[in-house]
């Protein structure tokens, strides 16, 4: 299924999926969805961003790190969020919601750069992403929290020299979850 080709329309209903179907993900797709996420714009054109695309076996290694995270990101949800959404949460750290693919996102580590401008250049890339991916009838979550397993995320790739910024769940999938409101009042005019 392919979705609109109006921008507002595709930006507006990219929703975070968290339960994905088993149909396969076409390579040749994600790849040209690859392909044109790099087309943003990043600082001092260093184009610093690396994707990692996880499936079967690393995907596998890679859930079970994902899996270990969830012992220090519960802590920091109790009392904050219901506790119906923090068992669903715990669940999702678990398994993913089945995502038949993860990419891992990194950026190079550029000592004359900020790294907000650094790791910004690699969140516009993302944000392509996901736009590409819900134009093409796949879903995404961004998975953050798991940057505290680093370490572990780049041995397992043997990566050095980079810094590990997200992982993104990507697949096909039957229901999505509802749209959260965008609050009021985030734009100033002066
Ligand atoms: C940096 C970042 C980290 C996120 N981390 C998680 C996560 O760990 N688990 C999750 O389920 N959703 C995660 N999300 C998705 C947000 O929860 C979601 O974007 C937000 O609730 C708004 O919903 P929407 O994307 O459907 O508009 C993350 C989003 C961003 C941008």
């Amino acid at each position: 299924m392919s979705f609109s080709n109006d921008i507002y329309e595709i930006i507006k209903t990219r929703r975070s999926i968290r339960s994905f179907n088993d149909k396969e993900v076409p390579d040749e797709l994600l790849d040209k969805i690859l392909q044109t996420a790099i087309w943003a714009p990043s600082g001092k054109n260093f184009q610093n961003w690396y994707f990692y695309v996880l499936k079967d076996e690393k995907l596998k290694e890679f859930i079970k790190i994902y899996k270990e995270s969830w012992e220090y990101v519960k802590p920091t949800l109790e009392g904050k969020l219901k506790s119906k959404i923090i068992e669903l949460t715990g669940k999702f750290f678990g398994n993913i919601g089945n995502a038949p693919v993860v990419i891992l996102a990194f950026s190079d580590i550029i000592p004359e750069e900020e790294p907000i401008t650094s790791m910004g250049s690699v969140f516009l890339a993302i944000q392509n992403l996901l736009l590409l991916a819900h134009k093409e009838g796949l879903g995404t979550c961004v998975l953050g929290r798991v940057e505290q397993k680093a370490e572990q995320v780049k041995k397992m790739l043997n990566i050095e020299n980079k810094e590990f910024l997200c992982g993104i769940a990507l697949g096909f999938y039957n229901r999505e979850s509802p749209a959260p409101p965008r609050r009021e009042g985030r734009s100033h005019w002066l």
